[in-house]
């Protein structure tokens, strides 16, 4: 499917909207510890800390808006003729909220909750804690964010891969480039020939796997692309 375009996107699309990044200075993981909040380890340690964590990422997410990146993206599944599959290594909904109905939450979503003993899943606007009972089994203490910690499986990965298999284009948007598995989709895009792309505010770790890259803030340059492929510049 040479028509068919598979994006990437990382912390850097929601930094407009006043989500923080994790490795900018001031990011996330200058203030937290990654082991202690984000692996199964560090939630059976203190899932207190944990849940204060995912809380206070949750409790973000009415505060904030979709930008120009989200809408844009939004625009571009809307009105290119060929598939668009966004996936996300985002827990913020702010593509959804911008319309980006074939999404993927790699890592998860922070407004869903999963229930570890019965696998149940469900939409969770509230603070969560380890006294919680699951709405679906009744137990409480199983109850944890819907993200994909440090040492967890991504979600789909099947379907992502497939659809890497078969794009023409790649577009890899506001993320370092220092998390696997999506930093390496970039190689698995190109084995299968499509022209790869990076948009970032400064050139990734991973920089130099992309074909073409363009640097500046992704509101700027994000609509911009969009604009070029569906006016046909760009080969999907
Ligand atoms: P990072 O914080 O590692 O990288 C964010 C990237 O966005 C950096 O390369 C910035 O230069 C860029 N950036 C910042 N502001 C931007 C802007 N306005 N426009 C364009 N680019 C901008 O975040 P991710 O790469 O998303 O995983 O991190 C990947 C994963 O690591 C996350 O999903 C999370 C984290 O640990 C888990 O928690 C499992």
């Amino acid at each position: 499917m040479p028509n068919a375009i598979v994006i990437l996107t990382g912390a850097g699309v929601s930094a407009e909207s006043g989500v923080d990044t994790f490795r900018d200075t001031g990011g996330i993981w200058s203030r937290y510890n990654l082991e202690e909040v984000a692996t199964p380890e560090g939630f059976s340690a203190n899932p207190t800390l944990v849940h204060e964590f995912y809380n206070g990422r949750r409790s973000q997410l009415s505060q904030v808006e979709p930008n120009a990146t989200h809408f844009a993206l939004a625009r571009l599944e809307r009105e290119h003729e060929g598939e668009v599959l966004l996936v996300t290594q985002n827990i913020d909904d702010l593509h959804e909220r911008a319309g980006s109905k074939n999404l993927i939450h790699m890592h998860g979503e922070i407004a869903k909750a999963l229930c570890a003993k019965c696998d149940a899943r469900c939409e969770w606007r509230e603070p969560l804690s380890a006294k919680v009972p699951c709405p679906s089994c009744g137990e409480a203490g199983g109850m944890r964010p819907d993200v994909v910690w440090f040492g967890e499986m991504p979600y789909q990965m099947e379907r992502i891969y497939e659809a890497l298999g078969q794009c023409g284009v790649f577009i890899s948007i506001g993320t370092s480039g220092s998390v696997y598995p999506a930093a390496q989709f970039v190689q698995e895009a190109a084995r299968a020939g499509a022209h790869t792309v990076e948009l970032n505010l400064e050139p990734s770790e991973n920089r130099l796997d992309f074909d073409e890259a363009i640097h500046g803030p992704a509101s700027r340059v994000v609509p911009e692309y969009v604009e070029l492929i569906l006016k046909g510049d760009i080969s999907a």
